[in-house]
């Protein structure tokens, strides 16, 4: 067990208006800090949030040696507090740390700080339909030293934010730009850790899209430029012929723990899923063919996201008529029941704060 001291802030802040948080925007009033040096991690705190010093040398700031984690907490309609697989969360982090040669942090205590964060900052989980305190684990390289070179000192930190919907658009259908430029990962890269270089490299393609009037990007894959791979922050699903496809995990995307929850859900709910290579000409030939039925996005900021649009090379390709499918709705009552408890959780998924 940690001994995580903690310190309360003694200027409490204003919550929110729970109407109007958007994502990312407002963060509750601690962090948790602990400092990795000669070999192990000292000092685990929580302390008021706050802006912190770091040395202009610092590894991060140079190298990008950094990985991060997001998860939420949810409100029950008893009053509880629950989290969605934060086990998932401490594996995949721990994941993206042995490719960066970052430092690792032991699940038991992954668990332990996330908990004791929630619990102090429990009144900054909100209640309003559809929102959640997002938590924020992440963890970076923080030498003195411009040498690039595996780091011997690293800052394990976690952050809170209330949010609601990622997208400003709530539910409704998105669309989404089909990328044939940039790649965003190739296998033996970063694409399948949460690295914050994989989204540093993803900025260009992302700003290209908001011009094209797109909420993200559709990566393909670094070779041949025809196999799908993943959007900017959520894995993606297509529903052709009455069969969910997803692609494969290839060692380039990430294995998102949204994506697993939803193969496993569509599967006890009888839906068959493939996982495999999904080229966008096959996107292109079912939707010429009718049988491209839905298409949606999956993540725990975004939660369910149904794409309305692809945008592809300058032509346009709609799904379902921009409106979100049977499927894709389903999926995310099921999803959405057990993350805020209002469906009984037969999968194990759910931990009670
Ligand atoms: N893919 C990318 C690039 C992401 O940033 C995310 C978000 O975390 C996901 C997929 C979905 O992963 P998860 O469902 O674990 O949140
Ligand atoms: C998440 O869904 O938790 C993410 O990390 C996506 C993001 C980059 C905002």
């Amino acid at each position: 067990m940690l001994n995580i001291t903690i310190t309360k802030t003694s200027a409490p802040k204003e919550k929110p208006n729970p109407e109007v948080l958007g994502f990312g925007k407002f963060f509750s009033d601690h962090m948790f800090v602990s400092e990795y040096t000669s070999g192990k991690w000292v000092n685990p705190r929580i302390v008021p949030f706050a802006p912190f010093l770091i040395h202009p040398a610092s590894t991060v700031l140079h190298y990008g040696a950094e990985v991060f984690e997001g998860l939420k907490a949810y409100r029950t309609k008893d009053g509880g507090i629950q989290l969605f697989r934060p086990q998932e969360n401490a594996k995949r982090m721990n994941v993206s740390c042995e490719r960066m040669c970052l430092p690792t942090v032991p699940e038991a205590d992954f668990m332990q700080i996330l908990t004791e964060f929630v619990r102090l900052e429990q009144d900054w989980v909100p209640s309003l339909p559809g929102t959640s305190l997002y938590l924020r684990p992440y963890l970076f390289g923080n030498d003195e030293f411009l040498g690039v070179h595996p780091v011997d000192s690293a800052v394990f930190m976690l952050i809170g934010s209330p949010v609601g919907a990622y997208y400003a658009g709530g539910l409704s259908p998105v669309r989404i730009m089909v990328e044939c430029d940039d790649v965003r990962a190739v296998k033996g890269g970063t694409g399948y850790t949460k690295c914050g270089g994989n989204y540093a490299a993803s900025l260009r393609a992302g700003k290209r899209a908001i011009g094209e009037k797109c909420a993200q990007v559709l990566w393909l894959d670094g070779v041949n430029r025809k196999y799908i791979e993943e959007v900017g922050a959520m894995n993606v699903m297509f529903k052709i012929a009455g069969e969910v496809v997803t692609p494969e995990l290839s060692g380039s995307i990430l294995p998102g723990i949204t994506r697993s929850s939803c193969i496993e859900l569509l599967r006890a709910s009888g839906i068959k899923v493939t996982e495999r290579p999904v080229s966008f000409d096959e996107i292109i030939a079912a939707h010429g063919a009718g049988t491209l039925e839905e298409a949606f996005g999956t993540g725990t900021a975004a939660v369910i996201s149904p794409i309305g649009e692809f945008f592809h090379l300058g032509k346009s390709y709609t799904v379902n008529g921009r409106q979100i499918g049977k499927t894709t709705q389903e999926l995310y009552d099921m999803l959405t029941g057990l993350q805020w408890g209002r469906e009984l959780d037969k999968f194990g998924w759910t931990y009670k704060i």
